[in-house]
């Protein structure tokens, strides 16, 4: 391609620079990287619910399960998980068993040779030595784009899928809530035109400021982002959204905007970030539970990334508009159709489907 944008041409330096949107064309070339929300277009986002779908129902049967662990079944991929997760990790090991790739992990710096003094950046080439592939999580923000550089200056560079770096951004965790809201909202003219809410800690929500960023991407969507001051979504964000043209407002008022929302986002208190002098009581306030739900659309999906605590009542759990659960095993899904595309075979998910077609 002629104004293919290269890691392997550009400073570290220079990239650091660069803003979101002008550093992700740098991640669509080859290898391809998944590494912020920003990477990602309109029809990216539709390619990808399309052939997750597809995925899940090929998937449904015992000869489709055996023909899509064909499909990656000559790659490798390294599970590089220095900070805690239940569901990317256990998301991410089962896409990639659905796939056939083999997996191998490292979820604590502690047993690597970090102990011994090795640098983050040798750690991860020494991974990339032994597998196709790196999904990785890590406390530092913006150390995912770092090793995708590094992988550049390399003779094999491999594709870096990001599980969520720093409080900064969590790419996959957006890409399947936008699969929940699509799915959800399949029948009621799709996520166009949709008012979303996002509820708790905004500051230090990764999945949040993915997830705003994505939004932008569909026509007409309004936020509302109900925070205290100490906890409200960055300035960042916001500048991204006027820039899209994205309405939005912030607000203390949860109970005022239940009403109209067509999608609730609630989040945790990322307490992990805590300094000692942040207080994060204040939050603690936003809650949605079963003396909410007359007042709630009868479409409204209540979407959450988990884990919880107070914040969602177990009482609602079996509302049919609860959608945490089932947007918990769409990562699953639309996964295996991010990693399936990282390897450029999602043609051949598409010619097994058109033949076979697979119940729905
Ligand atoms: N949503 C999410 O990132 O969950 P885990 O921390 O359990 O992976």
């Amino acid at each position: 391609m002629a104004n293919e944008k290269k890691l392997s041409d550009i400073s570290w330096s220079e990239f650091q620079g660069l803003s979101l949107i002008d550093k992700a064309p740098y991640f669509r070339s080859e290898p391809p990287h998944t590494l912020i929300a920003q990477q990602f277009n309109r029809a990216d986002l539709e390619e990808l619910c399309a052939l997750a779908t597809r995925i899940k129902r090929i998937n449904k049967r015992r000869e489709g399960a055996n023909y899509l662990k064909t499909l990656l079944s000559d790659k490798r991929a390294m599970l590089y998980f220095a900070q805690p997760s239940s569901r990317t990790y256990l998301s991410h090991n089962a896409a990639c068993q659905i796939l056939g790739l083999d997996t191998m992990d490292v979820r604590d710096s502690k047993t690597s040779s970090e102990v011994k003094g090795e640098t983050p950046e040798d750690t991860v080439r020494t991974f990339s030595s032994y597998v196709d592939m790196i999904i990785m999580r890590h406390p530092v923000g913006g150390f995912a784009e770092r090793v995708a550089w590094m992988m550049a200056q390399t003779p094999r560079p491999i594709p870096i899928l990001n599980a969520g770096s720093g409080a900064d951004q969590h790419p996959t965790q957006a890409l399947l809530d936008v699969y929940t809201l699509q799915r959800s909202f399949e029948k009621i003219g799709g996520i166009d035109g949709k008012h979303v809410v996002f509820v708790g800690d905004l500051a230090r929500g990764r999945t949040v400021r993915s997830l705003a960023w994505l939004l932008t991407l569909f026509e007409g969507v309004k936020l509302y982002f109900v925070a205290p001051d100490s906890l409200q979504i960055g300035q960042d964000i916001l500048d991204l959204l006027d820039q899209a043209g994205t309405e939005y407002e912030l607000t203390q008022d949860f109970e005022s905007v239940m009403p109209t929302a067509d999608a609730i986002y609630m989040t945790r208190i990322q307490d992990e970030w805590d300094t000692g002098d942040s207080s994060t009581t204040e939050a603690s306030d936003f809650h949605i539970g079963a003396e909410h739900m007359d007042i709630l659309k009868p479409t409204c999906a209540i979407l959450h990334p988990l884990p919880r605590r107070q914040e969602v009542s177990t009482e609602i759990d079996n509302d049919p508009r609860a959608m945490y659960w089932r947007q918990m095993r769409n990562g699953m899904w639309i996964r295996a159709a991010l990693i399936l595309k990282t390897f450029h075979r999602e043609d051949e998910v598409h010619r097994y489907y058109d033949a076979y077609k697979p119940p729905v």
